[in-house]
């Protein structure tokens, strides 16, 4: 990556979507929507309201599947010779494995982040106990072996934040094989129409993502920085470059855009933008001073 800054998945699309906004080729790396094996329509609207500072999000990993995406989105990508990261969904361990050497073998990713915090596609979504891959030490290692297994581009494990202890997963993860962890993956959330007094998404549950949420991965980001000898890239709520200055001062290596292209399409190139007025401001050669860098 030339610079810290890539995008959220499912905050993007597939990158092209955006490129009439800015050239997208100046990020450090395009995120893609979560890729399963077979296309999934996600759940039926309503599927995303809005809350203080945020909003919640059911979507249910809406994506062209794979194949789609090897034959009409990669190239794309591939042509603006931006780093792609490949975000992938599967039921299974042996579906990630699958995923992450077909994005491989084609060539269609530079680095595999696997989403093992999606809220929004179990069936046990109305359970109270732990549903989320992520939200077992043990699931976590035995996908994160399965996919290590499979590939040789560098694997992120993406973590859910509804966990007691953030320190723990992203330690089974790095203890599987994992070459980063990408933190956060949205705080579980609801919202109920006191009118109808029905919820308002129509999986019940959603996440919460934005404004709202970033005290709340800053600070899983620092307690993971100070457990892991791998980068994280650190994400949630960020708006602006000194939120994402943040997230690099707290133990970051690098940062996720998210919900914040939805409002303002161009955020994510404003960050990188604002970084390097920063650099410049504060006499900075090189931003990886900044990892970790936070003054107690
Ligand atoms: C509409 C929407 C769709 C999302 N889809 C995915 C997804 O497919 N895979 C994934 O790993 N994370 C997904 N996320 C989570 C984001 O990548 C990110 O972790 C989260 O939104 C926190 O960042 P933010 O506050 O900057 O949005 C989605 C978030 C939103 C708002």
């Amino acid at each position: 990556m030339k610079n810290p800054v890539t995008v959220a998945s499912g905050t993007f699309g597939y990158g092209g979507e955006y490129d009439r906004y800015f050239d997208v080729a100046r990020l450090g790396a395009v995120t893609t929507k979560s890729l399963s094996l077979k296309p999934r329509p996600g759940n039926r609207p309503p599927r995303l309201v809005e809350t203080p500072a945020g909003m919640l999000n059911a979507i249910g990993l809406q994506n062209v599947g794979i194949d789609a995406y090897l034959r009409d989105k990669a190239p794309f990508l591939r042509e603006k010779r931006v780093p792609i990261i490949g975000n992938i969904y599967g039921a299974t361990p042996d579906e990630y494995a699958e995923l992450a050497r077909r994005l491989e073998a084609e060539d269609a990713a530079d680095a595999i982040e696997a989403n093992l915090s999606c809220p929004n596609v179990h069936d046990a979504q109305r359970a109270t106990g732990p549903v989320l891959v992520s939200q077992s030490c043990e699931a976590i290692g035995a996908y994160t072996r399965a996919i290590r297994a499979a590939t040789r581009l560098p694997l992120f494990v993406k973590l859910t934040p509804n966990v007691m202890n953030i320190q723990e997963p992203a330690l089974a993860a790095e203890e599987a094989g994992a070459d980063g962890v990408c933190l956060i993956n949205t705080l579980l959330g609801m919202a109920i129409d006191a009118e109808t007094r029905r919820p308002k998404l129509s999986n019940i549950v959603g996440g919460l993502s934005g404004p709202a949420i970033r005290p709340v991965a800053v600070k899983m980001v620092w307690d993971a920085a100070r457990a892991l000898r791998i980068p994280i890239i650190g994400t949630g709520g960020i708006a602006c470059a000194a939120d994402a200055i943040e997230f690099l001062l707290a133990g970051a290596t690098a940062v996720s855009v998210g919900s914040m292209s939805f409002r303002q399409p161009d955020a994510a190139v404003q960050v990188v933008e604002g970084i390097e007025a920063y650099l410049r401001r504060h006499g900075i050669g090189a931003v990886t001073e900044l990892i970790g860098a936070m003054q107690v």
